[in-house]
C-alpha cells in the first residue's frame, strides 16, 4: 500500500538493499533540494491539502506507517503510526516537532542526516505534519550547534521558495543538555517555558505546544517516513527482520579502525556492525550498546546480538539510539561509566528526589569503586543505590543512569573485585573512550 504512485529508490536498490537514508550521499556532499529531488522524487502530497481526498490520503499515509512498522529512532521505539494516529484524533489543528537535539555525546547520526540530507527530514515533517492535521511545525537542534541551524534555516527558506512545505517549519534552538532535548522539555521551551522535562500527564499527544496535540519525533523516523510515504510499507519491510524492519542509522566509535555512522538493516549482529566500522583495532572486552541509558554488555555476548529493539531485549539491552562503543581491553569500564554517571547526575534537571540526591549519590559510588577501590562494599552500596533512584522520576533519565551502572556491575564484576582488592587497575589511567561534553573531546 502506497500514498501515491512509488517510484523506486535508485533503480536496483529498491530490494531492501542499502543505502537507503544515505543514498546519494556517497560522495560526502550536502544534498540540496535539488539533488534530493533528483535522488528520491518531490514531495509525495497532494495537490490541495484541504480536500476531502486530501483526508483521506491523510488516513491512508497514518495506515501506510503503521503497517511498515516503523519504530522511532530517537531511544524508546515507540511505533511512529500509532504516535501519529493518536495525535491526529487530538482536538484542533495539531502541531509536529521535530527531535533533532542529538543529546546523546557517543551519537553522530542526527547531525549527519540534518547537515547532509536536510530535505529529506524536512519531507518527514511536512508528511507528519499533513498526516496529523498540523499547522505549524517545529526543528530542535541544541543551540550553539549555529552551522547547523543556518544550514536548516537556508533548506527551509528554499522550500518556501519552491511552496513545497504545507505548514510553516521553525527552527528552535534548545539549551545543550542531556535532559533539555527530552520531548517534554522541548514542548516547554517552545512553549517559552525552561526547558526541562514537565511531569505527565497531559501527554506531549494530547496537549503539547500551545495546549495543542504534537508530535514529537527524532529527525531519522521523520527521515524514513519521508521513504515510505513514497515507496510503501512493503519496500521498508525488504529491509531487516519482520520483528523489527527496516534501516537504521547507527553511530559507531571507541576502539574500531573506521569510527563514523553507518546505515545498516535493522537484525544484523553487532559484531557484524563493527567489522563495518573496519574492525576492532584492539580486542574489545565491552561493547556499549544504545547510549549513555545503555547497556554494557561483555564483548562475547554482544558479538552476535541483532540490533534490534526485540534482537537486544533478549540479552536485556536496548537499541537506544544507535550508539555502539567498543571499550578496548586496556581500558577501565567501571571508570568510563563512572564518568558518564557523573556527568548524568550534573546535567539532570534537579527536579526529582532521584535526580536530585540519588544520581549524585550514585556517581560517588561509582567514582569510590573505579578509583579508589570502593574499600570493600561499594558493588553493594551501588546495587542498593541503583533499587533506591530505580522508578521514581518524573522522566526516564535517573532510569537510563542506573540502568548503565548496573549494566556495568554485571560485565566488569570481575574488575569491581579487582579494584576492591588491589585498587583502581591501569585502565584508570588510559586516555576516556566515552566522549562527555565539557571534558576533553576525543572525537
Ligand atoms: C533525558 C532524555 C533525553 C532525550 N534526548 C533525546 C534526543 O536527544 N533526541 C531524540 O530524538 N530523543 C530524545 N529523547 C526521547 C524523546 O523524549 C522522544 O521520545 C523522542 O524524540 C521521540 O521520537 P521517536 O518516537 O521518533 O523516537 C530523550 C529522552 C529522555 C528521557
Ligand atoms: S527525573 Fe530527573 S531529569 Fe527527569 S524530570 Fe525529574 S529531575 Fe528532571
Amino acid at each position: 500500500m502506497t500514498l501515491l504512485a512509488p517510484r523506486p529508490v535508485h533503480p536496483g536498490r529498491a530490494q531492501g538493499h542499502l543505502p537507503r537514508l544515505l543514498a546519494g550521499l556517497a560522495d560526502g556532499s550536502r544534498a540540496g533540494l535539488h539533488l534530493h529531488e533528483a535522488t528520491f522524487g518531490p514531495l509525495p502530497l497532494p495537490a490541495e491539502p484541504a480536500s476531502a481526498a486530501a483526508r483521506r490520503a491523510a488516513s491512508r499515509l497514518i495506515d501506510v506507517v503503521e503497517r511498515s512498522g516503523l519504530t522511532g529512532r530517537g531511544g524508546a521505539g515507540f511505533p511512529t503510526g500509532r504516535k501519529l494516529r493518536s495525535v491526529a484524533a487530538g482536538h484542533g489543528p495539531a502541531v509536529v516537532v521535530a527531535n533533532g537535539c542529538e543529546g546523546e555525546p557517543a551519537s553522530r547520526k542526527d547531525r549527519l542526516l540534518l547537515s547532509r540530507a536536510p530535505h529529506l527530514v524536512l519531507d518527514g515533517v511536512a508528511l507528519a505534519a499533513f498526516a496529523v492535521g498540523a499547522s505549524q511545525a517545529y526543528v530542535a537542534v541544541h543551540a550553539g550547534e549555529e552551522r547547523l541551524a543556518a544550514g536548516l534555516e537556508a533548506a527551509v527558506q528554499a522550500r518556501e521558495v519552491a511552496g513545497i512545505d504545507p505548514v510553516p517549519v521553525r527552527i528552535v534552538r534548545v539549551e545543550p543538555r542531556y535532559v533539555a532535548s527530552e520531548q517534554t522539555a522541548i514542548v516547554q521551551r517552545i512553549n517559552d517555558g525552561p526547558g526541562l522535562p514537565t511531569f505527565t500527564p497531559p501527554r506531549t499527544h494530547e496537549r503539547g505546544v500551545g495546549g495543542r496535540p504534537t508530535a514529537v519525533n527524532n529527525v531519522e523516523t521523520l527521515a524514513h517516513l519521508a521513504l515510505i510515504a513514497r515507496y510503501g510499507n512493503s519496500w521498508f519491510r525488504q529491509a531487516g527482520v519482520p520483528s523489527a524492519p527496516g534501516t537504521a542509522l547507527v553511530t559507531v566509535s571507541g576502539s574500531v579502525a573506521r569510527p563514523g555512522v553507518y546505515e545498516i538493516e535493522l537484525g544484523t549482529p553487532a559484531g557484524e556492525v563493527l567489522m563495518i566500522a573496519g574492525g576492532p583495532t584492539e580486542r574489545p572486552q565491552a561493547i556499549l550498546v544504545g547510549g549513555y541509558f545503555g547497556t554494557w554488555l561483555p564483548a562475547e555476548a554482544a558479538w552476535p546480538a541483532p540490533l534490534s529493539h526485540p534482537g537486544l531485549r533478549s540479552v536485556g539491552a536496548a537499541m537506544g539510539a544507535g550508539i555502539i562503543v567498543a571499550l578496548p581491553e586496556s581500558s577501565c569500564g567501571l571508570a568510563e561509566t563512572a564518568r558518564v554517571v557523573r556527568y548524568l547526575a550534573d546535567e539532570s534537571a534537579g527536579q526529582c528526589g532521584p535526580c536530585a540526591f540519588g544520581l549524585p549519590a550514585l556517581a560517588d559510588a561509582l567514582a569510590d569503586l573505579a578509583y579508589h577501590g570502593g574499600r570493600g562494599d561499594a558493588a553493594e552500596r551501588i546495587s542498593r543505590l541503583i533499587r533506591l533512584i530505580e522508578g521514581r522520576g518524573a522522566c526516564r533519565h535517573p532510569d537510563g543512569a542506573t540502568q548503565l551502572a548496573g549494566s556495568a556491575l554485571a560485565a566488569f564484576g570481575d574488575d569491581a573485585r579487582w579494584h576492591g582488592r588491589r585498587g583502581p587497575c591501569h585502565g584508570v589511567q588510559r586516555p576516556p573512550v566515552l566522549p562527555v561534553p565539557g571534558d576533553v573531546e576525543y572525537w
